[in-house]
């Protein structure tokens, strides 16, 4: 029977106010997702959490899209909501955008992530878990992972990696979807996943046997399609060794940090510094942006782990140079590139501030820049 590995995740209350989470607020969803467990509803669950976001790691065999599963989730975020607004959390209950499930929590504000295969003779899993970020951070990743062969050598050593892997890309303007082949198609999907503001991997399939190798939490940003929402930080599951990239070879594109879209208010640009779960706190400036990794070892649907992968000095200089990057940021204060170009910037709160001022704008030829008594430019 095949295996379900669904990841949903939601911000339900910020402590203090969007850095972290509140153990009782945890707590209360680790409870009621267990309770979800003896009744059969999932084989398994971990729950982990990235600055002021919480994920359900899930088990089950109730397929992709499952009601009863989401259902779990929906209640297990409800009642730590409950929790959170008891101990007045920042935005508590903030990614649960209605009062009433109704079937499905795509669209209700929670992210997911979920893939369905036949359990293998051992069956290593990451799950990347990002806060003050998109689902578009992955893209760089997901391209050195399975079609960078300087990242990962197994596409050249591994003959049942060689023949390459098929990128699932998503328009998130448009909802519109083209799926890519690799090393065949690989500047085509470049051209794609190289614009991160509007183009993000949704899956990554092996080209051999169709295998689902990758996921990412885009399904909200779909559904949104028209309306782009923005920053909506992601989670994404990779399936690793025997045909799929090794651990080390999903974990090592996180060792050069890059540069990513969020941090404060969602705004901005800043590296993605990988961190171990104890410092998946983003404190600087709201920041700079984090990543966890929680590997996991699925034994007959049960979640041994997880293990926090990047609890390792290798990582170390990596946090030292997101930093450093963050420091040069940092240096542009309110200015691009640090601050995100105008397109993006739409999607925050600043059109708000730009409303207020739009009929003070005069055609450049129609006046002649001289002060007027009332501190305008007069005509
Ligand atoms: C970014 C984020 C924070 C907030 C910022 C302002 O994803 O969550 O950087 O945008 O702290 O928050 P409010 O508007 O709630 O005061
Ligand atoms: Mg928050
Ligand atoms: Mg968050």
């Amino acid at each position: 029977m095949k295996l379900t590995l669904s990841v949903i995740k939601a911000d339900i209350g910020g402590y203090v106010g969007h850095s972290s989470v509140h153990p009782e607020v945890i707590s209360r969803v680790r409870e009621v997702a267990l309770e979800g467990k003896d009744r059969g509803v999932i084989l398994d669950v971990s729950v982990i959490s990235c600055g002021d976001d919480i994920a359900l790691v899930m088990t089950h065999n109730k397929g992709i899209d499952a009601t009863e599963v989401h259902e779990l989730a929906w209640n297990a975020f409800r009642e730590g909501t409950e929790v959170a607004k008891k101990l007045k959390m920042y935005g508590a209950g903030q990614d649960l955008l209605t009062d009433a499930f109704s079937g499905n929590v795509k669209g209700m504000g929670p992210g997911v992530a979920e893939m369905e295969f036949e359990e293998r003779k051992s069956e290593p899993v990451i799950v990347f878990f990002a806060d003050k970020t998109s689902p578009s951070a992955w893209n760089l990743p997901l391209y050195e992972m399975f079609a960078d062969p300087m990242n990962t050598a197994g596409l050249v050593i591994d003959p049942s990696m060689h023949d390459g892997f098929i990128f699932d890309v998503m328009d998130v303007y448009s909802g519109m979807t083209i799926q890519l082949r690799t090393p065949e198609e690989l500047y085509d999907l470049l051209v794609f996943i190289g614009a991160t503001s509007r183009y993000c991997v949704r899956a990554v399939y092996r080209k051999k046997d169709g295998e689902i190798a990758a996921v990412a939490s885009t399904q909200k940003l779909s559904l949104m399609a028209g309306r782009y929402v923005g920053k909506d930080d992601p989670v994404l599951i990779v399936r690793c060794q025997s045909g799929f990239p090794a651990v080390g070879e999903a974990l090592e594109p996180f060792a050069r940090p890059w540069f990513v879209e969020g941090w404060m208010r969602g705004s901005h640009t800043g590296p993605l510094m990988p961190v171990s779960f104890s410092q998946a706190k983003p404190t600087r400036f709201d920041g700079p942006p984090r990543v966890i990794a929680a590997g996991y070892q699925i034994c007959e649907g049960h979640l041994i782990g997880p293990v926090d992968l990047f609890d390792d000095p290798a990582f170390d200089q990596a946090r030292q140079d997101a930093s450093l990057m963050a420091n040069y940021l940092r240096r542009q204060g309110i200015f691009e590139p640090h601050r995100l170009p105008p397109e993006e910037m739409e999607y925050t709160t600043l059109p708000k501030v730009l409303e207020k001022l739009k009929d003070r704008f005069k055609l450049a030829d129609s006046v002649r820049p001289k002060l007027s008594t009332e501190g305008e430019v007069a005509e």
